[in-house]
């Protein structure tokens, strides 16, 4: 039966759907308020240790578990430790991907309130950003209502089913969502004054740098990468036994990390060159959060010549950036239910999609619950899931079955060294860095 399972088509299908899910609003929205937050190169810098000692050891670790199980997040546990508690740590990895998708997808549908808006021109014609921005939140029907246009249309994908739905969208949204991404940057560095953006960017800023900076690193990294809840563990359950496992982390995560770096380089030299305000502009962006991308930017944008093509493009981005990480989510909760529950891809996807959307409609009506939503996953749920995940394949699982998926049955040739610095990275380096951090941002 494990055979039959359906896999991704082509390479470039796995690499396009894994990056999917990885690039999405914590790239464009998360990252560059939390760097401003942070201390711009001190942020970055600690972001990047994060991603090299546990990011990238993790992401491999999930694909190891995916690919060998051939199971969704949770089976995939019972199936490698048959009778053990690890089955938990699966169950809580589905937990996390449902309460994330409970407040992504009503930020995903201010995306979509604010593509609508740039088509009709609408945006022109505020004059007021942060009161029209606050006006929405004052709104939870209308988020609501675009929250679930967005679910459903999350919805369409998956029931289109891996090949067809995730594997096909994704192999076409990528390259849009880095075409626009390119256009902005290069357009944004263009601007007079936008140097000042990108020294606040990669200049270290010690001033900012709060206690919390490791905390918060980590949080991202896992976030950013889709790491920590299994999400991969599903994807990997769909690669076929040809993917270069560790080649395919490492590119998903170069991805990952240069779109977010990219993000900064358009929304940073865009703040600086068009403020009329240069002495708040940094406030602004420290405190900025979601508003950074609802208010900041698009004030900013306006001023710009052609300012309908920019922000039209500017939110088609972070849509489609939103749509393939909210379709991964959503898988990893579909296929549980569907296989651990013996329901078909509809029946599931329908009481997935209504789960989803009773959350998001509590998370519109509540910013404490949308909030707590936030906090507890990011910054707790997926560090405790990547914990667990690098001690379950670091000391738990058969190192034959790691060496066999990392190598492809033998096939491929790398030196001991490496996969004697993948296991001490996972058995010592990610667990004691995680607990560390936990610690520290607990009692620091
Ligand atoms: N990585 C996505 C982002 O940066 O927006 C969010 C995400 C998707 C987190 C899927 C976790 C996940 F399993």
């Amino acid at each position: 039966m494990a055979d039959k399972r359906v896999t991704f088509a082509s390479k470039i299908g796995v690499v396009a759907a894994a990056a999917g899910s990885a690039v999405g609003l914590g790239n464009i929205w998360r990252f560059p308020s939390q760097a401003a937050d942070g201390g711009g190169a001190i942020f970055i810098f600690v972001y990047i240790a994060c991603i090299l000692f546990f990011g990238i050891p993790v992401m491999m670790s999930e694909f190891i578990i995916g690919r060998s199980a051939k199971a969704n997040t949770a089976g995939a546990f019972h199936k490698l430790a048959p009778g053990t508690p690890w089955k938990w740590v699966g169950r809580l990895g589905v937990l996390t991907g449902f309460l994330i998708m409970g407040f992504y997808i009503v930020v995903a549908g201010w995306t979509l309130v604010y593509l609508g808006q740039s088509i009709s021109g609408h945006l022109l014609s505020v004059d007021n950003f942060s009161a029209h921005f606050n006006n929405l939140l004052a709104n939870p029907l209308k988020q609501s209502l675009w929250m679930i246009v967005f679910t459903l249309l999350t919805a369409y994908f998956i029931l289109s089913g891996v090949r067809k739905g995730i594997e096909k969208s994704t192999k076409i949204f990528m390259p849009v969502l880095f075409l626009f991404l390119i256009i902005l940057a290069i357009r944004a560095i263009l601007l007079p004054g936008a140097g000042a953006g990108l020294d606040f960017l990669f200049k270290p800023n010690f001033e900012n740098v709060k206690s919390t900076v490791f905390l918060d690193a980590m949080g991202q990294a896992f976030f950013s990468l889709s790491v920590g809840m299994g999400c991969l563990i599903t994807y990997g359950s769909y690669f076929n036994k040809n993917i270069n496992l560790a080649k395919t982390a490492v590119q998903v995560t170069f991805l990952d990390t240069l779109v977010a770096i990219i993000s900064g380089m358009i929304i940073f030299p865009a703040a600086f060159a068009l403020t009329s305000n240069p002495s708040t502009i940094v406030d602004e962006l420290v405190t900025g959060g979601p508003g950074l991308l609802f208010i900041t930017l698009p004030e900013l944008l306006n001023q710009m010549a052609g300012s309908m093509i920019w922000s039209t493009m500017f939110f088609s981005l972070l849509a489609l950036a939103a749509l393939t990480s909210t379709i991964s989510l959503m898988e990893v909760v579909t296929i549980y239910i569907s296989e651990e529950y013996r329901m078909s891809r509809k029946k599931s996807t329908l009481l997935v999609t209504s789960g989803v959307i009773i959350l998001g409609v509590i998370s519109s009506y509540s910013t404490g619950f949308f909030n707590i939503l936030d906090v507890s996953t990011a910054k707790y749920m997926l560090p405790a899931g990547g914990l667990f995940i690098s001690i379950f394949v670091g000391w738990y699982l058969n190192k034959q079955i790691v060496a066999a998926e990392l190598t492809n049955e033998g096939e491929l040739k790398f030196g001991i060294g490496f996969l004697k610095m993948y296991i001490f990275l996972l058995r010592y380096v990610a667990p004691i860095a995680i607990l560390s951090i936990f610690v520290y941002g607990i009692i620091g």
